[in-house]
């Protein structure tokens, strides 16, 4: 059997959970970063070589906490589901069900803080999974019995009001599901978008106007499913590909599509409204997803692309910004469907190779690169500002980064102002952490 890429080198799985105190440290830890950087991505207890995909596996949390300019402990812990508790023989995960959560209840793409609790969460119908602070799991979330259905990785936080916009789907309903999460940590409102078929809807994006859908080519297919395959989605360009607009507090009936050449985006980096009504949306755009690698993200090199939609003529004008290969967008989330300047990608060339930061400067067009040589894989950028009201780019970008020459992991943290030179700071963790998806800075109460 040919070897699968996402059980070998740093895709592998750790073995077991651990706890660390007082990390080492090259450089020096800004004092004013008090908070945790926590990240997840997979780790499956019992993974079948013939199907697994990266995606589909059980869910490990990683963090570090920092303080006072020391790095007090690195924690590694699973995200409970049905699997990790019956492979450990640990006790049932308490909390909700849905009747057709996948894997057992895995969540394991992005970990978030929101009205004072910590969620693993994950797309396609699971629901959240609250952690406590030091990354036990507490049990499944549905929001106080306000979320009817599942949730989604990617939920885009309003700076102004501080709810969670979120686009949610299941491969059992042809729709996509607005749902907005209030402060108080219960959902306020859902809106359930009819679409023609089944997509896999990753992410979303919000402006001040407007909810921001993407329905695109990559479609629920029982075939695959049937063949065993853990992931039942293929590229299928007929379906066509187009981008939403929803007024944020519109119906369904509201939404006004626009057309974009077949193409598959995980993630956009940003979006924001013109003066003249226009709507511009930043995203890493992949040439096409799982057409001829079922293990894809692996099918020509993913770029960072302008949208600029305009729902009055229904059309997007596209614009490349960077034609290198990179992954993983993110910016200051003070600016969350705001104009904003500057964004943070990871290095990811075709073969799901990960490289050096990448910083862009939307205004003027430039780029810099922080890179630690070719064995250094930096994984998603978080940037923390170095107090509430700082600039744009006064601050630091975070990230985990594989060493593949000592098989271990750092947290790298890089001043943005700054952001080619020499880390402020490299803390050094006592055992490599798998390649993953998200994460997020969580500061301490202050
Ligand atoms: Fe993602």
């Amino acid at each position: 059997m040919t070897e699968n890429l996402y059980l070998s080198g740093n895709f592998a799985p750790v073995d077991g959970e651990r706890t660390d105190f007082q990390l080492s440290v090259t450089g020096s830890i800004p004092r004013e970063l008090n908070g945790r950087l926590l990240r997840i991505g997979p780790n499956p207890v019992a993974p079948n070589p013939a199907t697994y995909h990266w995606f589909s596996g059980n869910g490990m949390v990683h963090g570090v906490g920092l303080r006072d300019g020391r790095a007090e402990w690195y924690r590694r812990r699973w995200v409970r589901d049905d699997d990790v508790v019956a492979a450990k023989g640990w006790p049932p995960v308490p909390g909700p069900r849905r009747e057709m959560q996948l894997g057992g209840g895995i969540a394991n793409t992005h970990v978030i803080g929101h009205a004072g609790r910590v969620y693993a969460i994950v797309e396609a119908g699971n629901l959240p999974v609250e952690l406590d602070d030091e990354l036990e799991t507490v049990g499944r979330s549905d929001f106080g019995g306000t979320l009817p259905g599942g949730f989604s990785a990617h939920p885009k936080r309003d700076p102004v009001s501080g709810e969670l916009w979120a686009a949610v789907y299941t491969p059992f309903a042809d729709m996509i599901q607005m749902v907005v999460v209030g402060t108080d940590g219960r959902v306020r409102r859902t809106v359930d978008v009819p679409v023609p078929g089944r997509p896999m809807v990753h992410d979303c994006a919000i402006s001040e106007r407007y909810f921001v859908l993407l329905d695109l080519p990559v479609v629920f297919d029982p075939a695959v499913l049937e063949a065993g395959l853990s992931l039942p989605y293929r590229w299928t360009p007929a379906y066509g590909a187009r981008v939403g607009l929803l007024p944020r507090e519109g119906d369904a009936s509201q939404v006004v599509w626009c057309d974009v050449d077949p193409c598959y985006v995980f993630h956009p980096m940003n979006a924001y409204d013109l003066p003249d009504g226009r709507v511009v949306l930043d995203v890493v755009r992949h040439p096409k997803m799982f057409a001829t690698d079922m293990q894809g993200p692996n099918e020509g090199a993913p770029t960072l692309v302008r949208w600029t939609v305009d729902p009055k003529q229904r059309k997007v004008s596209e614009q490349t910004l960077d034609d290198r290969g990179q992954e993983f967008p993110r910016h200051d989330e003070r600016l969350v469907g705001r104009p904003y300047r500057y964004g943070y990608t990871a290095g990811f060339s075709e073969g799901v190779a990960f490289g050096g930061l990448i910083q862009q400067d939307l205004r003027d067009g430039k780029s810099r690169v922080h890179h630690e040589g070719r064995t250094r894989h930096f994984l998603e950028p978080v940037f923390v500002p170095s107090s509430p009201d700082a600039a744009e780019d006064d601050g630091y970008v975070l990230a985990y980064v594989y060493d593949a020459e000592r098989n271990g992991s750092d947290v790298v943290i890089v001043h943005a102002q700054d952001f080619e030179s020499e880390p402020v700071a490299t803390i050094h963790l006592p055992e490599r952490v798998p390649y993953g998806f998200h994460g997020s800075w969580l500061p301490d109460a202050r």
